[in-house]
């Protein structure tokens, strides 16, 4: 059993102990002390539009079912029965008058109160409950909130307030949201799901590691470049497959000049100015939408914000310029799932939306190019950590470079590691903070 200053002790400034990636120990407590304390996505509203619409999935690896309520409210529920334990509802989604268990038949109104017991109230008379006590219904994950219709829960009752602990990453919330000429996003289509062979700080590191692509995406990206030139070369706007792929290939100063940006919390983005999103073709019926919605001058700054990855720590990812967001289901130390969502963004041509998906397709799928090309990486990293090579892994790349930026966080170079100095920085605080959940 690790004690806090040994967990403290794997964190140096400019490196942290390989265990952090390997040890099962250290992801045991990893999901008591970071997935039980921070706040974790669950849904978009979008998902339960309806009185009675449930959405199962997982928080820290428990099950739990978010229920629209009769009064439009959402509840989020521990997915386990008041009898024996049984998951209520094993489907991924739905609507029902009522919850009910398919083992033995008790059933829950949709605010967890307990309708029905099999056999009738009778049976419990001796043991001295009846079906209104609280504890013979669906128990509630002690904090939902919803920013913007992100719905995210912890399993903390001390949670702070969730727009106070994104900080400047509700901003990229923002900006997603407002891409919408009507201000609201929906969840549409399926998700795709991708397992990974590795541990979770991998993919949430990678997604602002700014030095890998033009190396890591070489076969898949550069190969999108050459052919783009090759088959379309006086063409402004090339197949959007070409447009997507090939910033993947930038060069160097490309992802240097976008530069790394960490907060609090462990929270991060990459990009702002520019990014791979910032030079895809106009879709001309969607400018103007917006223009109509929020005047010229509004929908500049709009489109002005062009974030490549914004990471909530430890498990909520989003790129708002191509409306499409990755949560993080760490499972085992060496086994993750990353889910990716596409949105339509509300009162947008649907050429958005089939750029949205197109994008997840080619970059976030298993069966394409970017996205394996990342998880090759992240099988390499967890295979050539277990090595008697060295126990610390290096994390110094321009330590002490970076300046405060206007949001209250700071800024770097692109390629500078003080995006992973910043999620340790948290993981510390968050492994040994006191009253720890064990
Ligand atoms: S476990 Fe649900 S009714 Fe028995
Ligand atoms: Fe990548």
């Amino acid at each position: 059993m690790y004690s806090n200053s040994e967990l403290a002790g794997l964190i140096r400034d400019d490196a942290v102990h390989r265990s952090v990636y390997t040890d099962p120990e250290i992801f045991e407590l990893e999901m008591r002390r970071i997935w039980g304390r921070a706040w974790i996505y669950v849904a978009h509203e979008s998902q339960v539009p309806l009185k009675g619409s449930f959405f199962t999935t997982t928080l820290a690896r428990q099950p739990v079912l978010l229920v629209r309520q009769d009064d439009e409210t959402i509840n989020l529920f521990f997915n386990r029965c008041a009898h024996k334990g049984a998951k209520v509802i094993e489907v991924e989604s739905g609507r029902a008058p009522v919850l009910r268990c398919g083992y033995h038949g008790w059933s829950y109104e949709v605010d967890g109160r307990c309708k029905h017991v099999t056999g009738g109230d009778a049976a419990y008379k001796a043991s001295g409950y009846s079906r209104k006590d609280p504890c013979m219904g669906l128990q509630k994950v002690p904090g939902v909130a919803s920013y913007r219709g992100f719905i995210f829960a912890s399993l903390a009752p001390d949670a702070p307030d969730l727009r106070t602990w994104l900080g400047a990453t509700a901003t990229s919330i923002d900006n997603m949201v407002d891409r919408s000429p009507e201000g609201k996003l929906e969840v549409t289509g399926g998700v795709l799901r991708y397992h990974h062979d590795s541990n979770w700080k991998f993919f949430v590191e990678n997604l602002n590691d700014m030095m890998h692509a033009m190396i890591a995406h070489q076969s898949s990206a550069q190969t999108a470049r050459v052919m783009g030139k090759e088959l379309f070369p006086d063409d402004p706007n090339p197949p959007a497959e070409i447009q997507i792929l090939s910033p993947f290939a930038e060069n160097t100063s490309f992802f240097e000049e976008m530069g790394v940006h960490a907060f609090d919390n462990g929270h991060s983005y990459s990009g702002g100015k520019t990014s791979i999103h910032a030079n895809y073709s106009g879709i001309p019926e969607y400018e103007e939408a917006m223009e109509k919605a929020y005047g010229k001058e509004r929908v500049a700054e709009i489109f002005s914000l062009n974030r490549h990855n914004t990471v909530v720590y430890p498990g909520f990812t989003l790129k708002g310029a191509i409306q499409t967001i990755r949560v993080v289901k760490p499972v085992a130390v060496d086994q993750t799932v990353i889910e990716s969502w596409t949105l339509r963004l509300v009162g947008a041509p649907e050429e958005m939306l089939r750029r949205s998906i197109l994008y997840c397709n080619l970059i976030n799928s298993s069966g394409n190019l970017v996205g394996p090309d990342d998880h090759e990486a992240y099988h390499r990293l967890q295979n050539g950590l277990t090595t008697d090579a060295g126990d610390w892994v290096s994390m110094g790349r321009y330590l002490g470079n970076e300046e405060p930026n206007d949001e209250g966080g700071f800024s770097a170079t692109g390629s500078s590691d003080m995006v992973f100095r910043s999620q340790f920085k948290a993981w510390k605080n968050y492994m040994t903070a006191n009253g720890a959940g064990d």
